[in-house]
């Protein structure tokens, strides 16, 4: 098992450009990504440079014949889950990524690219006098390709407070004006929920998707909800009518998800809400909870797996949506040196050994486990080396972890 030894200048170049921009902390260590559509866009004119490179590392996993490695997709398959990797533009357009997706994932989350800010168009917008959904071309690239390799996904994410145009929430789209009515937000939060469905339909995309995130992080750690325009315009039961207009529009085959991160925080709190997001008959409208899962190799373990528990038993399904484990605490980087990768390659083997466990044992239900990226790299915390691979794409102790081989 390689360890590992630093990050080829190539790579370290688009981890800067691709993972960093625009970040800022919150409490709790939370990182929310404001920037990361930019800095996708910006690693596309680096991509020349970055594919020559990467090829031969693609040759190189050839000839090391890594198709002998273990197949997270094929484990996890054996439990009935899809192994997941969120996936950006880069990813494809880099053949030895797009081959190591194909070899170890059948499901995907867009990064950036269905979020509010990279689907919603103002000028449209204006023009129609209400909210117009426009998917740019870089996202029907990435669809297209999702259809042509029948690889599943999950729909990332219609209501948040992040990576979310401002002018939607004014009159005549115009930040300089007021807040629309509480009226005219549903109605704009209604037609753009529809429109999604609509195009995602339209261009035969909609059997590929099996689950979508109709709200990401509505709570915070004291297990409040986050104040943010959707709430302030709509008021609380902004998320019941988020939930209810994706039950109407979206297909069966579709589950619904409420979506937070720092779960173990407030696992009571979300057990709480998702049981007031009930039709009128009592149904519920969400079918699943997606605990994002940005953990620490030193975090609480028993802490984690009792909120995994206390969420378990609200009947619904869980899914794990944005993994990855970086080095440390949320306070403190570890290196990356032996024994602190070793841990992690532990930490990962406890963590789905005991999901495992649990779906076994039948008191869990989960369909997929997705893993925010997959190379250390192109993280958008590179900098505490969080995932499977390295920036040579040799798997680290990590990737073994999660194919749950004991060391
Ligand atoms: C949150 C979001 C993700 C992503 C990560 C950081 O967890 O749900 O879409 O932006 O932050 O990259």
């Amino acid at each position: 098992m390689k360890l590992r030894t630093g990050i080829p200048a190539f790579l370290a170049i688009c981890c800067l450009l691709a993972a960093c921009q625009g970040d800022k902390t919150d409490t709790e260590g939370k990182t929310e990504s404001t920037g990361n559509a930019a800095a996708v866009q910006s690693t596309a004119g680096a991509s020349d440079e970055t594919q020559t490179e990467t090829e031969s590392i693609a040759e190189k996993r050839e000839a090391e014949n890594t198709a002998e490695l273990p197949c997270l997709k094929e484990i996890y398959g054996t439990y009935g889950m899809k192994a997941g990797t969120c996936l950006s533009p880069e990813m494809i357009h880099t053949p030895a990524y797009e081959s190591l997706i194909r070899e170890q994932f059948n499901s995907v989350t867009m990064e950036n690219l269905l979020k509010p800010e990279a689907i919603l168009n103002r000028e449209e917008s204006r023009k129609a006098g209400n909210l117009v959904v426009e998917f740019s071309p870089e996202l029907v690239e990435l669809l297209d390709w999702t259809r042509e390799k029948d690889m599943a996904v999950r729909g990332h994410t219609f209501v948040w407070y992040s990576q979310t145009p401002d002018w939607i929430y004014y009159e005549d789209f115009d930040p300089d004006k007021k807040f629309v009515s509480r009226e005219e937000m549903l109605l704009r939060m209604e037609s753009y929920i529809s429109q999604v469905f609509g195009l995602l339909d339209e261009g035969g995309y909609l059997d590929q998707f099996y689950a979508y995130d109709v709200v990401n992080e509505a709570l915070m750690e004291d297990g409040t909800l986050r104040e943010n325009n959707w709430k302030t315009i709509i008021g609380d039961d902004y998320l019941w009518y988020a939930f209810s207009y994706a039950d109407a529009y979206a297909p069966d085959s579709v589950d619904l998800y409420l979506n937070d991160y720092n779960e173990q925080y407030k696992p009571y709190a979300i057990s709480k809400i998702v049981k007031t997001l009930v039709d009128e008959n009592g149904r519920s409208l969400v079918d699943g909870i997606g605990l994002q899962a940005h953990l620490y190799t030193q975090d609480d373990y028993y802490k984690y797996f009792q909120a995994v528990d206390t969420l378990a038993a609200t009947g619904l399904k869980l899914e794990i949506t944005e993994l990855d484990m970086s080095l440390g605490t949320w306070q403190q980087t570890l290196e990356a040196n032996e024994e602190n990768l070793s841990l992690q390659g532990e930490r990962y083997q406890k963590l789905i050994a005991g999901l495992i466990d649990r779906i076994e044992k039948g008191s869990l239900s989960m369909d997929a486990i997705t893993f925010w990226g997959f190379a250390d790299p192109l993280s958008w915390k590179s900098e505490t080396y969080p995932l499977l691979f390295d920036g040579n794409l040799d798997p680290k102790p990590a990737f073994f972890g999660a194919a749950l081989e004991e060391e």
